[in-house]
């Protein structure tokens, strides 16, 4: 036991009682005991490395190129995405790509390069792949983009046959040599994603490991990893975007460091990037454009994402530690009175009986389907928690129904696993066997019954609690994985997503007619098929409102578009100035939630005074007025992956300035929201892309590119809408209209509206918009002529007067 576990295990025991303590001391010592028997111990190994290039075989797409120790598959598929697999791997199957593999691009040609290398040259991109096995991603006019040096692996001794295993592609995921892979990037890139990390966004020089991790407390900015990560990497460069993806779940680590321009002598020294991975095939995508470009190549490869009921983007608020059903009636109310439009409550594990999943405290809630109802007549719905973890109790429907059809994870000696969670002695049901899938979906019947309209899952890293080690399953733990078998060291970071999977499918089938409504706390590449994620427990400061900017940005770069933070902090009473920053902040983000831990205070705007009520209102109002706009934004995430909310270079990637900052971001392609993450800050800087942007309280004007400084009372954060933009909001009647922010003079704007089409699967048409100058008047009307069919109203018409930004 370390320092870190002496720490985890005081909070533990603070958050779970002395009872759970000892059990979880008990639990961790099964697990060290399991993996110390059954995991294979590291013997001797032999490294190796591809060696040389001895000849290439084309194939639709590309080819495969055969070295003296390896062989390389490119295939470059129909959008441009480039498949690279060594040793035999396939682009397929594989947790995180949505359904068939896409078809090859049919005009590609793989040609031998000088020096007894190969290239493939595709419309979007050229592979260049080295005599000794180095392998180039550049842009068609030859600009590099990413260079992969030699991968190296390290075989068991008794394993290794000379060329490496050449696997069917099918369970490719089975191999236990370890690899690591250098690459290099340009001196000016700029490494973002890798799932939800809290130091981010951009990802400055570190080890970041790909191991789904319950930190055990509340985060701030300097832990990780957390609990979803992703090996999907987005670089931004002068020379261009590119996301890399290696398809491999097992446990890695990324060891990142920027590039320094003008280095020593004069010479850039490029940008590195070194992934060692645990086992696992060594088989990674690349997707290269625009930052736009690239989020629809990386949609088209994982799904597209889930599409949130209108409601879901409204304000919901959760408590660990409603005391009951009157309590939840007490709050709702106390909504209502103030003017605060709330949509959902989410009930978190005090509300089942025992903490056992699916099931509900009767005592507490003697009519959950009446109370749901009662809710659902005011507009509010229900959310609940769903934990994987099931009590091992006889007795337990659930308990008994997942051992009739041998739902849970066992060990190598085939015992079921058992780790510990909030109720105790628990097992875990193995998500990747289909057939556990679909019992476990139709488990949500019970919550349907009860009157939930959403789910959000938790503790799915898997948690385990540990008095020491690892806090989840035992690595040896055996899991179906789709059929190919396997230990939890491939199976662990797939765990939440499969999950995730098994619960939408189930909600699809009780109740088809409506989309599902989850998210969930670990997911994997993917994720965002079946539903969001949020922050987990971020702590109470403003270190944790900053880190939780920085999920919310990160994921979406991995293409999970919907999430959002605990509003306050998750683990301590904040202060009502932070409180009310964090507020601001939230009203702007797609998950817009309060919750916190049951010993951190309310979430009530009403509990910290009343100007922050005053100022909480207003923040609340300007989100319902702007609902029309983020339903546009989830819809236009559906089809082009493009996330809600997008780092400030979104749109201009080659503006430097603008990719080292981290505290703003836009909302859409119209609006430039700038939080104030600092105390007593009552104003700030705010770096502009080009173009004009007019401060949305004030209507003053400022010319980008550059620097301005823009006015943040505690009544708001500073918002700036870009000139031209057209977008839809709500009017007091609830109805769409539609706000213009005005062009520049001689300049057009535009912009998409995409209408509600209710809680179904009905896809609407996306409308176009543009905005123009005729004579002294802004007018609006689609883009295919005609009239815009809504009332308009356009703002910044006093602001030709811009004020100058400074570099
Ligand atoms: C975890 C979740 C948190 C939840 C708590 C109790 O810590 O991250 O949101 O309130 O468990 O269920």
């Amino acid at each position: 036991m370390d320092g870190r576990d002496l720490v985890r295990s005081v909070r533990m025991v603070r958050a779970v009682g002395p009872a759970q303590g000892l059990r979880s001391l008990r639990a961790a010592w099964r697990r060290s005991r399991a993996d110390a028997r059954a995991l294979p111990p590291r013997g001797a190994e032999r490294a190796r490395v591809p060696g040389e290039a001895r000849d290439a075989e084309p194939l639709p797409g590309g080819g495969v190129i055969h070295f003296a120790r390896s062989s390389l598959r490119v295939r470059v598929a129909a959008g441009g995405a480039v498949f690279c697999g060594w040793d035999g791997a396939g682009p397929e199957p594989s947790y995180a790509l949505s359904g068939e593999c896409p078809a090859v691009d049919p005009r590609v040609v793989l040609e031998p390069d000088t020096e007894g290398g190969w290239r493939v040259v595709s419309e979007r991109v050229l592979v260049v792949v080295s005599r000794f096995g180095a392998v180039e991603v550049r842009t068609p006019g030859g600009a590099m983009l990413r260079r992969e040096l030699p991968p190296r692996w390290w075989e068991p001794v008794a394993e290794g046959a000379e060329g490496g295993p050449e696997g069917d592609g099918r369970c490719a995921g089975a191999g236990a040599a370890r690899w690591v892979q250098r690459s290099e990037v340009a001196a000016d890139a700029r490494f973002f994603g890798l799932g939800g990390r809290s130091a981010g966004p951009r990802l400055r020089d570190g080890v970041y490991r790909l191991w789904n991790t319950d930190p055990g407390g509340a985060f701030g900015p300097g832990d990780d990893p957390l609990y979803l990560t992703m090996p999907v990497q987005l670089v931004v460069a002068d020379a261009g975007t590119h996301l890399v993806f290696h398809d491999n779940s097992w446990d890695g680590r990324v060891t990142l460091h920027e590039g320094v321009e003008g280095a020593g002598s004069g010479h850039d020294r490029p940008g590195t990037c070194e992934l060692r991975m645990d086992g696992g095939p060594l088989r990674y995508w690349v997707v290269a454009g625009t930052p736009a470009r690239v989020l629809l190549g990386w949609t088209a490869l994982t799904g597209a994402p889930a599409l949130p009921p209108r409601w879901a983007l409204g304000y919901q608020h959760a408590r660990w530690g409603f005391g009951g059903a009157d309590e939840v009636r007490r709050v709702v109310a106390g909504y209502r009175e103030r003017g605060l439009l709330l949509s959902a409550v989410h009930l978190d594990i005090d509300h089942y009986d025992g903490h056992r999943v699916f099931t509900v405290d009767r005592e507490r809630y003697p009519d959950l389907p009446g109370l749901a109802g009662e809710l659902r007549a005011e507009g509010v719905r229900l959310v609940s928690i769903v934990d994987p973890a099931v009590k091992a109790e006889p007795g337990n429907t659930v308990y008994e129904g997942g051992v009739a059809v041998d739902a849970f994870v066992r060990d190598t000696q085939g015992e079921v696993v058992r780790g510990v969670v909030w109720p105790g002695e628990s097992v875990y049901p193995d998500f990747t066997d289909a057939r556990v899938r679909k019992w476990w979906g139709a488990l949500y019947a019970e919550r349907l019954a009860q009157g939930f309209a959403g789910v959000w899952h938790d503790m799915n890293e898997p948690v385990s609690f540990a008095a020491f080690g690892e806090s989840t399953l035992p690595r040896s733990a055996r899991h179906a994985l789709e059929g190919c078998g396997g230990d939890h060291r491939e199976a662990h970071n797939v765990y939440g997503l499969a999950m995730a999977q098994a619960a939408y499918e189930g909600l699809c089938e009780l109740r088809p007619g409506e989309r599902p409504f989850l998210f969930s706390r670990s997911g994997w590449a993917g994720l965002q098929r079946y539903g969001g994620t949020w922050s987990g427990d971020v702590a109470t400061g403003w270190p944790g409102l900053r880190a939780s900017l920085s999920l919310v940005l990160g994921l979406g770069l991995c293409g999970v578009p919907y999430s959002g933070p605990d509003v306050g902090g998750f683990s301590a009473v904040p202060s009502p100035e932070l409180y009310l920053r964090w507020f601001q902040l939230g009203a702007y983000l797609p998950l817009f939630r309060t919750h916190s831990a049951l010993w951190a205070g309310r979430r009530e705007p009403w509990e910290f005074g009343a100007e922050v009520l005053e100022h909480a209102q207003a923040a609340l109002r300007e989100r319902v007025r702007l609902l029309p706009y983020f339903v546009t934004l989830g819809q236009l995430a559906r089809l082009s992956g493009a996330p809600y909310v997008r780092p400030v270079w979104w749109s201009t990637p080659r503006d430097r300035a603008l990719r080292d900052c981290e505290d703003a971001f836009l909302l859409g392609d119209a609006l430039l929201v700038a939080p104030i993450v600092e105390a007593g800050a009552v104003g700030r800087a705010v770096r502009l892309p080009r173009g004009r942007w007019y401060d949305t309280a004030t209507g003053r004007a400022y010319d980008g590119p550059g620097r301005v400084w823009v006015d943040a009372p505690l009544s708001r954060i500073p918002v700036l809408a870009r000139a031209g933009a057209v977008l839809p909001v709500a009017g007091a009647d609830g109805a769409t209209k539609l706000e213009v922010w005005a062009p520049a003079a001689g300049r057009t704007g535009g912009g998409l509206v995409v209408p509600d089409c209710g809680d179904g699967w009905r896809r609407p048409e996306v409308e176009r918009f543009v905005s123009r100058w005729e004579g002294d008047r802004v007018v609006v009307e689609r883009r295919d002529g005609g009239p815009a069919g809504y009332p308009v109203r356009v703002r910044g018409l006093a602001g030709e007067e811009a004020g100058r930004a400074t570099r």
